[in-house]
């Protein structure tokens, strides 16, 4: 089968990205799905940071790599015997889960130990890759690749979902949506009643702000270092928004919260982001971040006070979901108006215009960008 890819070649910082063109559009050879593998014909796929990371070495992979990790699709073929027939929708999940290691046993598939192996070799959960270019093997991203036509996954990186929605609207859910919204409700386990600050105003911060408020927060403080993001954060429910880059930001979420928010929630990625929320934390509270920073920043913590003042710092890897079991649930929440993540896509563009996409996200002039396939 035959597929365009959008492959990275060498990390690169050279911007804007829109000239240097990290990402190339080629043409590739897909091997037939092998059993328990499906050939998805992907419908729309979301530009999330974590894609970017890989661009510019944040997030290092072993390269060549066919980018894309967050997107919804249709199945097309399976490989042997599978419960999903052809024309399926599909959403498809950054970590597949294997169903048989011990995370996955205790019910954390976002933690599945041979998913954090292929993802590490940029292989399929069953081993090796299933894309060449000039015969020579490519990497998944992922285990999803789906800046694509089409792609070979694993069933189990799949969560079928109706086709009732814009599939533009469905892609956000296998990554957005999962980590934002289960970073707040899952990880951090908001309450009916607390109050939280929301800092970085991307499209997981959006979607966890959306979250906090269908999961019953009181008072929602969104904050961003980019005061283009207030209008945006205010029109989609926030009640209050903070310049991060004001010297007495802190201060300010602290005085607003009345001494500090019960969950302070960091999808930034940058240390003064988490520090930020460390010192908006009130005592008893909750720190809980799902940002990926650069792998060698590094924070001190003041265990003391965090032992007086019985906090918590909680790491969120896919908003500590179960996928199978979130995704319908999201979407679900959605359609009754109460989870409204359209509202954070800010454009549809073709795949030819992927680096203009990454450059308008590196830039802070975009939320959500959707590919839209076909
Ligand atoms: N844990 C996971 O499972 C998971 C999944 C997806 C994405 N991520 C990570 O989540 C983060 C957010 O992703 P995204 O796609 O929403 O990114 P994004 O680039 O769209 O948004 C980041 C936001 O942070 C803001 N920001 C930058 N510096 C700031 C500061 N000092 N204070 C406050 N805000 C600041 C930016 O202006 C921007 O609005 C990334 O680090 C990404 O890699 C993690
Ligand atoms: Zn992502
Ligand atoms: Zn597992």
């Amino acid at each position: 089968m035959k597929t365009r890819i959008a492959q990275l070649n060498q990390v690169t910082q050279s911007r804007p990205y829109s000239a240097s063109k990290p990402l190339q559009i080629l043409d590739a050879e897909l091997d037939t799905p092998k059993a328990g593998e499906v050939l998805v014909k992907i419908l729309a796929a979301g530009v999330c940071h974590s894609d970017l990371s890989v661009i510019n070495g944040d997030r290092p992979r072993d390269l060549p790599l066919a980018l894309g990790h967050e997107a919804v699709g249709e199945v097309v073929d399976v490989g042997g015997q599978s419960d999903l027939k052809p024309g399926q929708r599909v959403a498809m999940v950054f970590v597949p889960s294997c169903g048989c290691c011990e995370y996955c046993d205790e019910g954390r598939p976002n933690l599945c130990e041979p998913a954090l192996s292929a993802a590490s070799a940029g292989e399929l959960l069953n081993g090796g890759s299933r894309i060449k270019v000039n015969r020579q093997p490519v990497r998944h991203h992922l285990g999803i690749s789906c800046f694509s036509d089409y792609a070979v996954c694993d069933r189990r990186s799949l969560v079928a979902i109706d086709s009732d929605i814009d599939p533009s609207i469905q892609a956000v859910f296998g990554c957005a949506v999962l980590t934002g919204c289960g970073s707040v409700i899952h990880t951090a386990k908001l309450e009916v009643g607390e109050s939280v600050a929301i800092i970085g105003l991307g499209g997981v911060g959006l979607a966890a702000m959306l979250g906090a408020r269908a999961a019953g927060a009181k008072q929602i403080i969104a904050v961003d270092a980019n005061p283009d993001k207030a209008a945006f954060a205010m029109a989609m429910g926030a009640d209050h928004f903070v310049d991060a880059r004001d010297p007495d930001a802190a201060a300010q979420i602290r005085s607003l919260s009345r001494g500090g928010v019960h969950v302070a929630a960091e999808f930034a990625g940058v240390m003064p982001a988490m520090q930020l929320a460390i010192d908006t934390t009130r005592r008893g509270g909750r720190t809980v971040t799902a940002a990926l920073p650069n792998a060698n920043d590094r924070l001190p913590v003041d265990i003391a006070a965090l032992v007086a003042q019985e906090r918590s710092i909680l790491g969120s890897y896919v908003g500590s979901c179960v996928p199978s079991r979130d995704i319908p649930n999201f979407i679900e929440l959605f359609k009754g108006g109460r989870l409204p993540v359209d509202q954070m896509i800010t454009h549809r563009i073709g795949l030819e215009d992927i680096n203009v996409a990454m450059e308008r996200l590196a830039a802070g002039e975009a939320v959500r960008q959707i590919v839209v396939m076909g």
